[in-house]
């Protein structure tokens, strides 16, 4: 697989169904670990990010089952390994959420400091902070980290910054701690409250998951669960920005209005048609569309996941919309190949200024990350001629059956 063609400048019509959140699906895998007894998981989105976690988890020694309707059932009962190698977290930086779990369930954890999208440097000190605070011993030696403790002890733990990969990371390892452990300026994402059920299915003790404060009261033991992945946000989100920059109508079903609200409203100021119902949206291009701005933050802020995806819709914006990042700091990768294809965007700092209506034309583009990826699709649905996207693995890293779902809505695009 090597390239992804997309050929259509034709409005989108139908309706699409969202996959479960690879970003809850993700801690929520890790999390398995805690138990010994199985957990069943439905709703598990088909990605290479999520093939490369169960990876790692049957390394370390699980015993994994897909079912036919594509449920996933994992059973953490021989862990024989507390490593991760560089071979495998290289390939995805939320493999490191593996570490709270085993350093909670074995007192002990190695694991190669992590890879992922090329965003920022991404650093891992907020969960280790975390990790010593319940009480590990914690040192970076030879590019892993290793950490050890005799057991781990509630603790008061206060972010830097709303982490979401640290708040999970500490909230499964404070699950088997003693006693109690607070998570202040905790992230609030979505996916936090979803971790947080599955771990309370488990049998733990977890509170205010989806606030700034969490609180989790230490349990012995934990055992497996049933849960559902709740539906992803962000590939609901593309979705509705593929409606809105090819002039069409799409249902996009699968989803929580909750989520999506930051996005909806940002959408809607552009003069986009948002009708939703409890577990749908209709998205309908409008007559125009107007210029805005956006920030991105922490939820429930705008999310950085969808910066280029909107991006790529300003393009098409009746005048000048300002897009300023402040979660990652290398975020505006795809800017520099969305003005290959004729789009007017110049980068001050941590800003995009994009300057609307500029004829798109197709050609070659690099998906340099996965949302750059989703980003360049987009535009090739708008531009004339064809546009070919190099490296589409960074696109199935996030996006299940992306070709597939958008041909159905009727978009000329193929694998080749
Ligand atoms: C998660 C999401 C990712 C999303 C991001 C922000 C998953 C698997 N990935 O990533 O799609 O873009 O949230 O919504 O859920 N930071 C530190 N020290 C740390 C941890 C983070 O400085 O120990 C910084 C990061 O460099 C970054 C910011 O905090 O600038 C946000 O990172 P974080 O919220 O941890 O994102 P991830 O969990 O990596």
């Amino acid at each position: 697989m090597s390239e992804i063609v997309v050929r259509s400048q034709k409005p989108l019509f139908g309706s699409v169904r969202i996959s479960g959140a690879k970003n809850a699906a993700l801690p929520i895998l890790a999390a398995t670990l805690l138990s010994s007894s199985p957990s069943l998981l439905h709703d598990i989105p088909p990605l290479s990010d999520v093939a490369n976690m169960l990876e790692i988890l049957r390394n370390l020694g699980c015993v994994i089952a897909t079912l036919p309707d594509g449920s996933v059932e994992i059973t953490a009962e021989h862990i024989l390994s507390r490593e991760a190698t560089f071979e495998q977290t290289g390939r995805l930086r939320a493999s490191f959420l593996v570490a709270g779990p085993l350093l909670a369930r074995f007192h002990k954890c190695r694991i190669a400091l992590p890879g992922g999208c090329k965003i920022g440097t991404r650093p891992v000190d907020l969960h280790l902070k975390g990790f010593s605070a319940l009480g590990a011993t914690v040192a970076i030696r030879h590019g892993y980290v290793e950490a050890e403790c005799t057991g781990l002890a509630g603790a008061s733990i206060y972010l830097d910054f709303p982490s979401v990969g640290a708040t999970e990371n500490i909230m499964m390892a404070a699950c088997l701690a003693t006693g109690q452990t607070v998570i202040e300026n905790a992230a609030v994402e979505p996916e936090i409250a979803d971790l947080a059920t599955f771990l309370n299915r488990m049998g733990a003790q977890v509170r205010g998951a989806g606030t700034d404060t969490i609180k989790i009261n230490g349990v012995h033991s934990l055992s497996g669960a049933e849960h559902t992945i709740i539906p992803d946000r962000i590939e609901a989100g593309t979705y509705m920005v593929a409606a809105a920059i090819t002039g069409g109508r799409v249902q996009v079903e699968n989803i929580v209005p909750e989520h999506i609200k930051p996005l909806a409203a940002k959408m809607r100021e552009m003069g986009v048609q948002i009708q939703e119902t409890a577990t749908t949206a209709l998205i309908e291009a409008g007559e125009e569309l107007f210029p805005t701005d956006i920030k991105t933050l922490p939820f429930p802020g705008f999310p950085t996941d969808m910066q280029s995806q909107l991006c790529a819709l300003m393009t098409r914006a009746n005048g000048t919309g300002i897009i300023t990042e402040t979660v990652f700091e290398n975020r505006f990768m795809y800017v520099e190949e969305l003005k290959r294809m004729g789009a007017d965007i110049t980068i001050e700092g941590r800003a995009a200024v994009v300057k609307g209506r500029r004829p798109l034309m197709g050609t070659k583009v690099l998906a340099t990350d996965l949302r750059a990826g989703a980003a360049l699709v987009l535009a090739g649905l708008a531009a004339e001629g064809e546009t070919r996207i190099l490296q589409p693995e960074h696109i199935f890293r996030g996006y299940a059956a992306l070709p597939e779902k958008l041909k159905a809505l009727g978009a000329d695009i193929c694998v080749l």
